[in-house]
């Protein structure tokens, strides 16, 4: 019986931490490897028809969870076939277990990063400009010399010449960071240099409620100053009423821009529940606008709408992690993350619905289908889709002129793809994409600096990097 019980534990601690193997089950992985991978991938997992398995490279991500969707639903577009059928979940995780314990002894390391890329019009120089930093978020420039980064813990990092700053920005907002939440956007005014003003976005919680479970969160927008390294000022610009707080800890959007005429738009996820973002009276899964104190405009396309919020500028976005404003255009790109396949750029047009969750390309993470639809009449498809889903996250245009090549381009983050993509759009086409850094971490977000060098911050490895043309005007210029 003791033994019996004893064995039950057992059992279930495998069970529960899930990815742990025995020397048996690793042979059961062999088997079903040789059987199943090997003519792909190569009998010792060095790659033949197809990529290595062990070279510490995942393209297409590298959390368990990701290696594991890929097996099971295969990858699109890939030639990766899916095992949903051929493998029950417990084989799966046994020939994972087997790639990973041969990574581990037989594996090449990773590379480093690389010092130089080659793009179609540039070879381009990589430097490192802050390390170390705890799983940053974002960045925002004050000045040609000054940057603002988030870290998601609840730390306002500074980096000045390169060179980021030891002691963070004191007294900044509380946040809650559990799950995706966080210290998520920081955003500088575009009259920054007149009026100071430096704009938060974050997973705010309401005061923890007597003898109830965890305290409700929601996305909240701040504006303050900084001065001698302290926050100070704090306005609160947003700020949702507290029914529409929630218990989950993901999907709160956070990404702030401002268009040419001054308007603020922010972004605020569904935060796990779909429908709410075809529900115009709750403000998740949603595209606000608002003016830079706060106040609402009075052109909003719901402003006199009964029963619809009058921040709301575009609605049915599942969790909207990049905002970008036109150089030229003025208007606002967003990019979305989508379920299984259904990662989404978006030309946002005011008062329009994108569709989530009764329109999409992806699939359920669990291989369900969302939606028979991938359009509909009333609501606005996406300019481009990813599938397999990149993991889309912060874009920006480029601006400037140290890539004059590049100047309105869009520069696109990828996490789980590891990727800066660059995108030549033409109105509301995207006509061309290149990939220009892959595999150096999970991108979190890109921006163009007023120095007109390209910025990525690199989430994993807690690193902002800073890509300058290596020759602007040497032999790729020519092409
Ligand atoms: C018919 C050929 C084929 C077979 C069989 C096959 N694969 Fe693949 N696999 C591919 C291709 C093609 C890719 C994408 C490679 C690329 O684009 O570089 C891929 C990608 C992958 C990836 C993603 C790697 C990354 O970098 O993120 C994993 C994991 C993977 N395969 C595991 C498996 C496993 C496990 C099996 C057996 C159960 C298997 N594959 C069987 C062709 C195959």
């Amino acid at each position: 019986m003791v033994e019996r019980n004893s064995l039950l534990l057992v059992t279930l601690l495998l069970g529960f931490f899930g990815n742990a193997s025995t020397a048996e089950e690793t042979a059961v992985g062999k088997a079903l490897y040789a059987q199943s991978c090997a003519a792909c991938h190569g009998v010792k997992l060095e790659g033949g028809k197809t990529q290595s398995l062990i070279d510490s490279i995942w393209q297409f991500g590298q959390k368990r969870s990701y290696v594991f969707r890929n097996i099971k639903y295969g990858i699109a577009d890939f030639a990766m076939p899916a095992y949903e059928v051929a493998l029950t979940d417990k084989q799966i995780d046994q020939v994972i277990d087997y790639i990973l314990a041969m990574e581990k002894e037989i594996g090449t390391p990773k590379p480093p990063l690389p010092q130089a890329l080659h793009t179609l019009d540039y070879q381009v120089k990589v430097e490192v400009v802050a390390d170390g930093l705890d799983v940053p978020w974002a960045i925002d420039f004050l000045d040609k010399r000054r940057a603002l980064v988030t870290e998601r813990g609840g730390q306002l990092r500074t980096v000045v010449d390169g060179k980021l700053l030891p002691q963070p920005v004191s007294g900044t907002p509380e946040v809650v960071a559990e799950g995706q939440g966080g210290l998520m956007d920081v955003a500088v005014d575009p009259e920054y240099a007149e009026n100071g003003w430096i704009y938060l976005a974050y997973s705010h919680a309401l005061p923890k409620r007597e003898g109830k479970g965890r305290p409700l969160t929601m996305t909240r927008l701040v504006r303050g100053h900084i001065r001698e390294n302290a926050w100070v000022d704090q306005e609160v610009l947003y700020e949702a009423a507290p029914e529409f707080y929630g218990s989950t800890r993901h999907h709160y959007g956070c990404r702030i821009v401002f268009d040419p005429e001054g308007y603020l738009y922010f972004s605020v996820g569904e935060r796990g529940i779909g429908r709410h973002a075809q529900d115009l009276s709750r403000p998740t899964g949603k595209v606000h606008r608002i003016h830079r104190d706060g106040s609402i405009p009075k052109g909003n396309p719901f402003v006199g709408v009964e029963a619809a919020l009058p921040t709301i500028f575009t609605y049915g976005n599942r969790n909207p992690q990049g905002l970008a404003v036109h150089p030229q255009t003025g208007r606002v790109w967003e990019s979305e993350h989508g379920p299984m396949g259904g990662d989404e750029l978006n030309l946002l047009s005011a008062g329009r619905n994108y569709g989530w969750p009764e329109v999409s390309f992806g699939r359920n993470y669990n291989g369900n289908i969302i939606s028979e639809l991938s359009d509909r009449a009333g609501i606005d498809a996406p300019a481009l889709y990813w599938k397999p889903s990149i993991a889309v996250c912060g874009i920006d245009f480029v601006r400037g002129d140290r890539f004059p090549k590049w100047r309105n381009q869009l520069l696109v983050g990828a996490l789980k793809y590891e990727e800066v993509r660059l995108l030549d759009i033409r109105g509301d086409r995207v006509i061309h994409q290149e990939i220009i850094l892959k595999n150096a971490g999970r991108v979190r977000d890109v921006a163009c600096g007023p120095d007109g060098a390209v910025y990525v911050v690199l989430n994993g490895p807690g690193t902002v990097l800073r890509l300058t043309p290596a020759d602007p005007d040497g032999v790729f210029s020519s092409l």
